[in-house]
């Protein structure tokens, strides 16, 4: 039997994807050691193989069908634009992207001024504002905390998750517009799911149960 490969993005997402795995039958004990510096993990019995990537890249292992199957946010399969089949939402690590300012921004967005926004994710950020929106806006790429951009002048808004919403109000920032909702979805390389259609649905169906109990 051929290996199939899951990739799963390192974190919370990755240790809730497992529980809900292991709801369908599927475990895999070796990565539950919270000491290894394995990188892949093989459940010799079911003919799987897991690995943890950077959330990242799980898209790109996808895609070059490095890995089969793959569990990431859809904000990470947004701003990677992978040749990817999203096949299942998890309902996981639900959230919101969003544009987000000091209040005083609200009148640069309505008005079609030419502002700076500040994202870890030009390209959602620049598909909304571009194609959605019609605004001239120039962005400029951040790695992380990215709530500080609007706070030390860098940028008047940000496109940013929300999903608490604590994060803003710490920092004297509101939601000044909402983006896409967002959530963890399964995705699939196109030729895995022509050559392995039967165990890949199998799996998906099964998660698809799991969620539902
Ligand atoms: C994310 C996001 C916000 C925060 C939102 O950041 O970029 O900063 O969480 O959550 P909240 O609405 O519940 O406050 P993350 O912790 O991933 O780190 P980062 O700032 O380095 O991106």
């Amino acid at each position: 039997m051929k290996y199939l490969t899951i990739a799963l993005a390192k974190g919370r997402l990755a240790k809730q994807t497992l529980a809900l795995l292991e709801q369908t039958g599927i475990t895999c004990e070796e990565m539950k050691d919270k000491d290894t510096r394995k990188l892949i993990f093989v459940n010799e019995e079911l003919g799987l193989k897991f690995f943890l990537s950077k959330t990242s890249d799980v898209p790109t292992y996808v895609e070059y069908g490095a890995a089969d199957i793959g569990v990431v946010g859809s904000d990470t399969i947004l701003e990677e634009g992978r040749k990817i089949l999203e096949v299942l939402d998890l309902g996981l690590g639900k959230c919101r992207m969003c544009v987000a300012g000091p209040a005083s921004a609200r009148a640069l967005l309505q008005k079609n001024e030419i502002i700076r926004v500040a994202s870890k994710y030009p390209k959602i950020a620049k598909d909304y504002f571009y194609n959605k929106k019609h605004q001239t806006v120039e962005i400029v790429k951040l790695n992380g905390s990215v709530e500080l951009a609007p706070i030390v002048g860098l940028s008047e808004v940000i496109v940013d998750i929300v999903e608490t919403g604590s994060t803003l109000k710490e920092n004297g920032l509101e939601v000044l517009e909402e983006i896409c909702p967002l959530s963890a979805r399964v995705v699939v390389n196109e030729a895995s799911m022509k050559m392995q259609r039967e165990r890949i649905t199998k799996i998906v169906k099964d998660l698809k149960q799991a969620l539902n109990e």
